[in-house]
């Protein structure tokens, strides 16, 4: 009898199984209308029910790949596989072991987001998203969760480190590079944080309040080249508010700009949370806003969607419009296309790429001569190696943006691969201090904030005070010193302007007593900061003969700064923000929250969260952010916009530049005129002429990179924007404005020194977008 029952269920399922269409790329309709209510709501919420579990902080919940953010849901009535998200911009973040295994899954760690884009290079920008997408598709996931491209409004916000820029154009450049070569490999992105999520304090109550000509120029603009170059599968919508509407709910972003303005295609998912009522945020707004996909999903959502559509509090043509996108997602994915995961990526292969990316990142602020060292007319076979970050070097920031690497390469190492020695003393002093202040954090970690879980990434180790005697020995005993000033940052806080944006008196002293000693017998210092973000350098730049901007660039870290300390690669990055005298010098700073909550580990493990300390942040100074402000202001910074030194010397031609339809192009020679092969940035600002519109100075519309010139060697590069680029955003009409009149192409090597300049008269260019997003009296 039993058997009897078992077999016409099973026959009863085969023939609903039978009768079911199976998803393919040609039969969306057909399947949508198959679909009953509760499996569209499903598709609609993500898999992970247990995210807030305790486990969650402690790195992703997806069971599929252990370690990865998420998923979408299967449902084999109809042939829809499920899909896996992961984490994130520098890496695909899954953990490295599992259960039951001796196997390891470890991941490539590429430089972050700021170091990327201080290459000013869409080549390599693509190269490293190809080989993310790549790592992505092999382990098994469908869609890397990044690029970040939210602006750095300050350098106090905690994320920078995964962001590209304070300017929307090149960050929307190198995003829609990293996402051509991350798609190219059959693998999808989820842009995020959209939008205006440039504070981490309070991230998922604080509404920003900016005018609608700040939000489109600065705020969206980035998303908007993304969209338009790269079509990115998916977009991560952020957890603020924008003028009082959740991003996630907020029907003027997702869909009139989103969609109407730009013609995204792709499909929206929440940034991981759960519905917030509490707070106003209802699954039915999210869904009637164009947010396709609650992350990382709860049941309580999709039983909302079932009893909202049952009681017509929510429509089902806006519940199909949502499942309908998800389906177009679906039938793109690796799992839908019957990929099978080696995993097994090309570690060897993806490290290497690392390590040119982010030699090509890295800026060199300072050299009065000292670098390259170990040239013919200077050999330095021992350095003393100052600094914790020297020995326990950061190769990524903290919070989802981390990656498990098979290894970090610190400067010891770096050195030792180039033949360098380091004093053997001081090496074992710090590496000893470092194995006990590890210790000491795991023993105090109940006190840790929710960032510094395990699986968050590494944390920065406090410096310790090295006696004179000690100091000394070093100095006898070796040709120069190298000292590390090491900074960690990450999700969920912001930095502090002491100790953080600030040296530390501690860090101030150990560069001045370093260089002291070691100038008084004629040796020189090179200071390295390893960091996500800008700090201050104002009150200690003079000490030291050189000063390189190492980021947190990746697993090769050690190699690659010593690939550029040695002269094996010449220095070409570039900054992509303004480094200012001090913090409070960005305009933002004075609405920028410092009131920092300790929400920790043992918090959230209970379901604790940090108490809100203010609901909202003003946007007074509109888009004059970063150099907007420094440059028209004449104010005086630390380092501008663009800045990087050379080992070698180039020389600009005259600029030209010439119309055609909407297509400026402008070409410029540039000469390697020094003695070491190098590559040169040439960035393209332009001032327009005076209108009703208030603008900035000028504002960088296009950039290009020479490949490696030898000495003596020249190229002609040539760079295009669309007239479009050139227009300011009319409030008053809701439409983009670039009034007539001649517009000066000033090309440069940094916002501060321009190199030569071009003009062109052009027509008005007028463009209406949707009215929206207005801030609310
Ligand atoms: C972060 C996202 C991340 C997601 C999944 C969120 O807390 O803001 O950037 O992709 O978690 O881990």
């Amino acid at each position: 009898m039993k058997h009897f029952i078992l077999t016409v269920l099973t026959f009863m399922n085969l023939s609903a199984m039978a009768q079911a269409p199976q998803l393919t790329k040609d039969n969306i309709d057909e399947v949508l209308n198959a679909m009953t209510l509760e499996e569209k709501a499903t598709l609609l919420v993500g898999g992970e029910y247990d995210f807030w579990a305790p486990v969650a902080v402690a790195g992703g919940s997806s069971k599929t790949v252990p370690g990865a953010a998420g998923s979408t849901v299967a449902i084999p009535r109809l042939g829809i596989p499920e899909t896996i998200l992961t984490d994130g911009p520098a890496g695909v973040r899954i953990n490295a072991t599992r259960e039951g295994t001796s196997k390891t899954y470890y991941a490539t760690g590429f430089p972050v987001g700021s170091c990327i884009a201080s290459t000013w290079n869409v080549n390599l920008a693509n190269r490293i998203g190809k080989a993310i997408g790549n790592e992505t598709k092999e382990y098994n996931c469908d869609v890397i969760l990044g690029p970040g491209m939210n602006i750095h409004r300050n350098p106090l916000c905690g994320r920078n480190f995964e962001y590209y820029s304070e300017d929307p154009l090149l960050t929307g450049k190198i995003a829609a590079a990293y996402i051509n070569g991350c798609q190219s490999e059959g693998a999808g992105v989820s842009i995020k944080h959209f939008a205006v999520n440039s504070q981490e304090t309070n991230r998922q109550y604080v509404d920003e309040r900016l005018s609608q000509r700040a939000a489109r120029e600065i705020y969206l603009r980035g998303f908007e080249i993304a969209v338009r170059e790269s079509d990115p599968w998916t977009v991560m919508s952020s957890y603020n508010l924008i003028n009082g509407t959740f991003a996630q709910a907020n029907h003027d972003l997702l869909t009139s700009i989103l969609r109407n303005d730009w013609g995204f295609r792709g499909i929206v998912m929440t940034d991981w949370c759960a519905k917030r009522e509490q707070a106003g945020l209802f699954t039915a707004d999210e869904i009637r806003a164009g947010n396709d996909l609650m992350e990382p999903g709860g049941k309580d959502q999709i039983a909302d969607i079932i009893s909202d559509v049952k009681s017509g509090k929510l429509a089902m043509a806006d519940v199909d419009i949502c499942v309908r996108r998800m389906l177009e997602y679906i039938v793109r994915t690796p799992h839908f296309n019957n990929h099978k995961p080696s995993n097994a990526p090309d570690l060897k292969a993806h490290a290497a790429v690392t390590r040119e990316t982010a030699c090509e990142g890295m800026v060199l602020l300072k050299n009065n001569g000292t670098l390259p060292i170990n040239t013919t007319e200077k050999t330095i076979n021992k350095i003393a190696l100052f600094g914790t970050g020297s020995y326990n070097f950061l190769s990524g920031g903290v919070g989802s943006g981390c990656v498990h690497t098979p290894y970090i390469v610190d400067l010891v190492e770096g050195l030792k691969n180039a033949g360098i020695e380091t004093t053997a003393d001081l090496t074992e002093i710090y590496k000893r201090y470092i194995d006990y202040a590890k210790l000491k954090f795991e023993a105090d970690r109940p006190l840790s904030r929710w960032f510094e879980a395990p699986n968050m990434g590494d944390q920065k180790m406090q410096e310790i005070e090295i006696s004179d005697v000690c100091l000394m020995n070093q100095v006898k005993n070796s040709d120069a010193a190298i000292i590390t000033i090491s900074r960690q940052a990450g999700e969920g806080i912001d930095r502090k302007i002491e100790g953080e944006f600030n040296l530390t008196d501690l860090e101030r002293q150990m560069i001045q007593r370093i260089s002291s000693v070691y100038h008084a017998m004629e040796k020189p210092v090179i200071v390295v900061i390893n960091s996500g973000s800008v700090i201050e350098t104002t009150s200690w730049s003079a000490y030291p003969d050189a000063i390189l901007m190492a980021w947190q660039p990746g697993e090769e870290g050690g190699n690659s700064v010593v690939d550029i300390l040695t002269g094996k690669v010449c220095p070409s990055g570039r900054l992509t923000m303004t480094w200012p005298l001090a913090a409070t010098d960005h305009p933002s700073t004075k609405n920028f929250p410092q009131d920092i909550d300790l929400f920790t580990y043992e918090a959230i493990k209970t379901g604790g969260r940090a108490m809100p300390t203010r609901d909202y942040t003003n946007h007074e100074e509109g888009i004059w952010v970063g150099y907007r402000y420094f440059d028209t202001q004449h104010k005086q910074v630390a380092y501008p916009f663009g800045y990087g030194l050379s080992y070698t010397t180039f020389a600009f031609g005259k600029p030209q530049v010439k119309r055609s339809g909407d297509i400026i192009t402008l070409t410029v020679q540039i000469k390697n005129t020094g003695r070491v092969a190098g590559k040169e940035v040439a960035q393209v600002y332009v001032a327009a002429p005076k209108g009703n519109i208030e603008k900035p100075a000028k504002e960088l519309k296009a950039f290009g990179k020479t490949r490696l010139l030898k000495p003596g060697e020249t190229e002609t590069l040539s760079m295009t924007m669309n007239v479009r680029d050139l227009a300011s955003f009319d409030e008053a009409n809701s439409r983009w404005l670039a009034d007539a009149g001649t517009y000066s192409f000033l090309v440069g090597k940094n916002i501060a020194d321009i190199q030569g300049e071009a003009q062109l008269k052009l027509p008005v260019y007028t463009e209406p977008v949707s009215n929206v997003l207005a801030q609310k009296e």
